[in-house]
C-alpha cells in the first residue's frame, strides 16, 4: 500500500517532468521555425554600425540592380521593384518579396540575414558583400513601400 502509493507519486512526478520537457521541445521548435530576434532597422543599424557609415538608399538601389561584372544582380531573383514576390533566376522557385514592408518576416533573424546575404553575394559579387554595402541595401529595401 505505502510503496504503491509512492510509485505512484514518482509516476505522477515523471509524468510531469516528461509534460515540461514536451512542451519546452515545442517552444523550441516553434523558435526555430520563427526566431523573429531582431528587426530590418535593427539589422541597418548592425551594418551601418559595423562600415562607420549610415546606409544610402540611392547607393543601395543601384547596388541592388547592378551585375557587378557577373549573370546575376541581386534583382535576377529579387524582382525589381522587390516588393512583390521574386523568382529564382535559375530553379523558377518563388521567393517571398525581400523588402520589409511587403513581408512582415523579412530581416526578423539574424542567423538567416546573415546566412543568405553570404550566399547571395557569393553569387553575384563572387565575394561576401561589405558592411557598407548590406547598410546601403538595408537603406533602400527599408524605404520602398508596396
Ligand atoms: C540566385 C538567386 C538569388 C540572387 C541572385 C540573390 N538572392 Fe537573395 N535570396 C535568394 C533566396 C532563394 C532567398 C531565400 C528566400 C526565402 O527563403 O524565402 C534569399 C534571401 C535573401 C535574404 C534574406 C532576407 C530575409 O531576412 O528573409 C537577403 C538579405 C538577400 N537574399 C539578399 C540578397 C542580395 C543583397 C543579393 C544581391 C547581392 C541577392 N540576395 C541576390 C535568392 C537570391
Amino acid at each position: 500500500m505505502h510503496l504503491s502509493s509512492a510509485s505512484s507519486t514518482r509516476r505522477h512526478r515523471s509524468g510531469r517532468a516528461a509534460g515540461l520537457a514536451a512542451a519546452f521541445a515545442l517552444a523550441l521548435v516553434a523558435g526555430t521555425a520563427q526566431a523573429a530576434d531582431t528587426t530590418p532597422a535593427l539589422q541597418l543599424e548592425r551594418f551601418a554600425t559595423q562600415a562607420a557609415s549610415a546606409g544610402q538608399a540611392e547607393r543601395g538601389r543601384d547596388f541592388f540592380n547592378a551585375r557587378h561584372g557577373g549573370e546575376w544582380s541581386c534583382a535576377s531573383c529579387h524582382g525589381q521593384p522587390p516588393t512583390r514576390s521574386g523568382k529564382h533566376a535559375s530553379t523558377g522557385k518563388a521567393i517571398d518579396a525581400l523588402a520589409p514592408a511587403a513581408n512582415a518576416r523579412a530581416f526578423t533573424d539574424t542567423a538567416r540575414v546573415d546566412k543568405w546575404f553570404r550566399r547571395n553575394c557569393k553569387d553575384v559579387l563572387q565575394r561576401e558583400c561589405s558592411a557598407g554595402e548590406k547598410a546601403d541595401v538595408m537603406a533602400y529595401l527599408i524605404g520602398l513601400r508596396p
